[in-house]
């Protein structure tokens, strides 16, 4: 993970299922996808004090007490507790809040703290940055990054040389930061964490015009931005767009393959990424995102097809947006 000096499995968890917005997970299956993710070799868990109002938090807290020993590295995020304005990323919110993660993860330090997706404008404020470092030095964190929506604010974040990793949505539906970001990232030492790899599940090419979601999974309240961003909401992809494109990526699916490990593979023929962070609703999820690592690399011919794909009938719906 460049920066941060800490060796991290290639594939990693986000832990946003098991805190909310995507339907019930009960706590016994939230603990069992955790620990069936560790069982695959995941060492990197991704979370937020936001998700679940903290209860993602503690359930990885949870799993890091009962696998005490193994080396697993909690990122964390804060900033969404408040209204987004930049004043509100001021050093008493960020200490309260840096408070209450450790209270829910049960670490003195945390091991990595995310900037929760802030306005654009905090990228130009290097106060904040300072207050940062301020925070490594009094040991509340071991060392802080972003979570940003757009390749501009990556771009902007990393020339604080404190950034230690990015967090970026990046999946064969969304290409752009392979054209820009990755290599500056690499060139820097700044650890990149792909998140929505999947699409939120539209890459698993399980959906279909008739789907539906629950009323309190996000894919149902935010399709159009209505709550937060609309780029994390099936990658911003508009749904039956996204339904065709994913029809011309399944022949490419590897044999004993499934299309979800096929576009987490696609990722991680990228040299930039450090870890790519998929969610999971259950053990069998988790267990099969992790076996996307033994997955063979794709060939020239599919890259260019996914390219292809990308380009007719995504791009037009994402590329200048994010
Ligand atoms: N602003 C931010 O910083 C931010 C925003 C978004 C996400 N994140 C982080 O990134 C993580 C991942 O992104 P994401 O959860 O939004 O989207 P994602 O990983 O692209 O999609 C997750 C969904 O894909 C489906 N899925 C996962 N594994 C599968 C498998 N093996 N086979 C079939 N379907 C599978 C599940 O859908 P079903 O529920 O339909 O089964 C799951 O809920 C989050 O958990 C969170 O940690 C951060």
């Amino acid at each position: 993970m460049g920066r941060l000096g800490r060796d991290v499995s290639e594939i990693g968890f986000g832990a946003w299922q098991i805190g909310a917005d995507w339907g019930e997970v009960d706590e016994d299956e939230a603990l069992a996808t955790l620990h069936a993710a560790a069982d695959a070799g995941v060492t990197f868990f991704d979370t937020a004090d936001v998700y679940g109002d903290g209860r993602s938090e503690r359930l990885v807290g949870r799993l890091r007490r009962e696998r005490g020993g193994e080396r697993i590295l909690v990122a964390t995020k804060m900033g969404r507790r408040a209204e987004q304005t930049v004043e509100n990323y001021s050093p008493e919110h960020f200490r309260a809040w840096n408070d209450r993660s450790r209270e829910n993860l049960g670490m003195d330090t945390l091991d990595l703290v995310q900037l929760h997706c802030p306005p654009t404008d905090l990228y130009f404020r290097p106060e904040v940055f300072a207050d940062l470092d301020a925070m490594v030095a009094e040991g509340r964190i071991a060392a802080y990054g972003v979570s940003v929506e757009r390749v501009e604010e990556a771009l902007k974040a990393i020339e604080f040389p404190g950034v230690a990793s990015v967090q970026i949505i990046f999946n064969p539906f969304r290409q752009r930061p392979a054209r820009l970001f990755l290599d500056e990232a690499a060139r820097r030492g700044v650890g990149v964490i792909v998140r929505v790899p999947l699409a939120s599940g539209l890459l698993s090419g399980k959906y279909t015009r008739e789907t539906t979601f629950a009323a309190d999974d996000h894919r149902s309240y935010n399709r159009n931005g209505e709550a937060f961003d609309v780029g994390e909401t099936f990658a911003g992809v508009p749904l039956e767009a996204g339904l065709d494109a994913v029809e011309e990526l399944r022949p490419l699916v590897p044999q004993g393959a499934s299309l979800a490990q096929l576009a987490l593979r696609w990722i991680l023929m990228h040299p930039g990424v450090s870890t790519v962070i998929p969610g999971a609703r259950n053990p069998e999820q988790a267990a099969g995102n992790a076996a996307a690592s033994d997955v063979p690399s794709l060939g020239d011919d599919a890259m260019a097809r996914i390219a292809a794909v990308y380009e007719e009938r995504i791009a037009p719906h994402v590329h200048q947006r994010w």
